[in-house]
């Protein structure tokens, strides 16, 4: 039987990441003006090469702790420090964030290539560069024949893998993502799931996940968190500690169904607790 880190303790949240900080979340509050408050007492640090995945119910929190680790809101109370610092941090010295939404979210007057392109035009990057940059994100996501396509001409996952390869393009050392295969079939997901979790093993990515599947979790992730609603906090830390890259023969192993086992556990043992309060 598998043994989970489910410790909340500050230590045992370092000892699960590897690298040295790239996000610390600092007793972290968010309350909407509507008074709703989303998040309560939040800490965490995101370890750089670390694929964290924040998994709970529905309106647990999950996308609005996504949008404070990418200073698209900020804490209504506590602080949070990008590589130790504020958010200017992220641009000293070329660091990046990306973020990928569940939907897709192309231009869909543009052709792929353009799509790819547009964070890189927005930031006046030279032609030349671009174009070795968007070439490079489209084969790494398998879609080399497609750049002149435009994206009505794409099923739902190819559309996916453009919006990944929009992400790649500048080279992001911190990548979100909320939720970005839920609306795929099974199939699709898990073999977009082996994809990213190669690029982000190539790559050497540091990845924050949001997902509401406990296999999906489970492949992927180096440590789940796992958190509960009103308000949102986190109550449980899971360690998946196995060998990377991982594949197919990771998804069929007795291991991978142990893991999965822990995780509807400690899910389960979560919802009771918060029936119960
Ligand atoms: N702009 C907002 N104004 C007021 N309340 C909000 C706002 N955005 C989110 N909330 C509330 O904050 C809580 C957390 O929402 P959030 O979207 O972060 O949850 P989630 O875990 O991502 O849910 P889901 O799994 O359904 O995507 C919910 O109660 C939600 O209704
Ligand atoms: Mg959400």
């Amino acid at each position: 039987m598998l043994a989970p880190n489910t410790a909340l303790s500050a230590k045992a949240d370092k000892q699960a990441g590897a690298g040295a900080p790239v996000v610390e979340i600092l007793s972290a509050d968010k309350v909407f003006p509507d008074g709703t408050r989303a998040l309560a007492t939040i800490d965490l640090t995101v370890a750089s090469n670390e694929f964290l995945t924040l998994i709970g119910p529905s309106g647990c929190g999950k996308s609005t702790l996504l949008k404070l680790i990418a200073n698209l809101l900020e804490p209504t109370e506590g602080r949070i420090l990008w590589w130790s610092g504020g958010f200017d941090k992220v641009g000293a010295r070329g660091r990046s964030i990306a973020f990928v939404f569940q939907d897709p979210t192309l231009m869909p007057w543009a052709r792929v290539e353009a799509n790819v392109r547009l964070p890189l035009d927005l930031a006046r990057m030279s032609a030349a560069q671009s174009r070795r940059r968007v070439a490079d994100a489209l084969s790494r996501v398998g879609l080399e024949g497609f750049a002149r396509h435009y994206p009505r001409q794409l099923s739902g996952g190819m559309k996916m893998r453009v919006s990944i390869a929009r992400s790649l393009v500048v080279e992001p050392n911190l990548l979100l993502m909320d939720e970005p295969f839920g609306a795929l079939d099974e199939f699709t997901r898990n073999r977009l799931d082996a994809d990213l979790v190669r690029l982000w093993w190539e790559r050497k990515l540091t990845t924050v996940f949001v997902t509401h599947s406990i296999y999906e979790a489970v492949f992927l992730s180096t440590r789940v968190i796992i958190m509960g609603a009103q308000p949102g906090r986190i109550c449980k830390v899971m360690a998946i500690d196995e060998p990377h890259p991982r594949d197919e023969s990771f998804r069929n192993s007795p291991r991978f169904a142990e893991h999965c086992r822990a995780l509807s556990a400690l899910l389960t043992e979560v919802s009771v607790e918060q029936m119960r309060s």
